[in-house]
């Protein structure tokens, strides 16, 4: 019998459903190839559910996907929506309630795709970002007092665990080690003003990184890592930080890795259930036009197979990815591709079947 993973797909909003058709068409193809195969169970949570129901995941959802191996979404986003309500309602839910302790994104700059960086290419533009995912400004603590008058006061606190900084930089630390390229992993914060959460991230980044000789453990602040995303990114190999600092750096590296028609992200809870998803959103206005980049949700794929243990096969994504940018599509913008959605999926399965 040959081994069966049982995937819960999330299409979600926008051109969520379209990206993801593309994924899973090769997903198909590269199981063929590798001899498993993927059983596809889909949810319709996302915005149209919403806004039908009143219900952002009805009830029992978060035990039902805990069933099963891994999760692929598409993009949760609706422009009829509130913001917030589906952020928090479905993603921030999925990524809290399941522990996706991880946010894992890859900046790659893809061979052919136009880096916005002078003099950079696929040499220089190669790291990971660690990102924690379930604590920090995120966690909705803090409160509103005497909201909308003049007296209005807003606290929104970061909330830091002992427990949740160390199994983010232990992960942070052994994913460097696995990935075995540079051996650098540093630390992004604030130490010099945020003195009570990075005072904790810094100490138990010292702490662990001790049980790591062969890895340089090296600390910038988080203003001045944009500035060196943008003059040196190949300082970078991974780097681990906190839920918002890690969501505003992660895209900035989406755009000098070419854009977020080419970032993916992994939720990742190393002991439970992951979800991989392109980072970039449901973009509404490309909607039903066949014309928005899935290379992002084709990436993510690859990224549950290798998460799944599949790493031949997510490999094979990836090198099949590379053959497409380096060798055909003129830009990864939406509309601008030189092809549609449906066609850059088919050149995708083509290279799989080829390679
Ligand atoms: C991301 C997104 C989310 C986040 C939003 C949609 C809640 O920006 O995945 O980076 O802030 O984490
Ligand atoms: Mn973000």
């Amino acid at each position: 019998m040959p081994k069966t993973y049982n995937i819960a797909v999330i299409p979600g909003d926008g051109t969520g459903p379209e990206v993801v058709a593309e994924g899973i068409k090769v997903l198909n193809a590269v199981s063929q190839k590798y001899g498993f195969k993927i059983n596809l169970n889909y949810f319709n949570f996302g915005g149209d559910r919403y806004l039908k129901t009143g219900e952002t995941l009805p009830e029992g959802a978060i035990e039902e996907l805990k069933k099963y191996n891994a999760i692929y979404l598409g993009a949760i986003g609706h422009p009829d929506v509130k913001p917030g309500i589906l952020e928090k309602g479905i993603l921030l839910r999925l990524r809290f309630e399941l522990d996706q302790y991880i946010n894992l994104r890859p900046v790659k700059l893809y061979p052919g795709v136009e880096c916005p960086l002078k003099d950079k290419g696929p040499e220089h533009i190669d790291f990971v970002v660690v990102r924690e995912n379930t604590e920090g400004l995120y966690a909705g603590a803090g409160g509103v007092l005497k909201k909308g008058t003049p007296d209005e006061v807003a606290v929104q606190e970061s909330i830091n665990t002992r427990k949740g900084v160390e199994r983010c930089i232990r992960y942070a630390f052994e994913y460097c080690k696995k990935r075995n390229k540079a051996k650098k992993l540093t630390l992004c914060g604030k130490t010099n003003v945020l003195t009570f959460a990075f005072d904790l991230w810094e100490r138990t980044f010292y702490e662990v990184a001790k049980k790591y000789s062969d890895i340089k453990a090296d600390y910038a602040h988080v203003d001045a890592i944009t500035m060196w995303f943008v003059k040196n990114p190949e300082w970078f190999d991974v780097i681990v930080t906190d839920n918002m600092f890690g969501d505003i750096i992660t895209d900035l590296g989406a755009m000098i890795q070419g854009g977020m028609g080419i970032a993916a992200g992994g939720n990742i809870n190393p002991e439970g259930v992951s979800m991989f998803e392109p980072i970039g959103g449901s973009a509404p206005k490309y909607k039903g036009k066949n014309i928005i980049n899935p290379l992002a949700a084709i990436c993510a794929g690859g990224m549950m197979l290798e998460h799944l243990g599949e790493e031949k096969a997510g490999g094979c994504i990836e090198q099949a990815v590379m053959e497409v940018t380096g060798k055909h599509i003129k830009s990864l913008a939406a509309g601008q591709m030189g092809y549609t959605t449906t066609e850059v999926g088919d050149l995708v399965v083509d290279y799989v079947n080829k390679l």
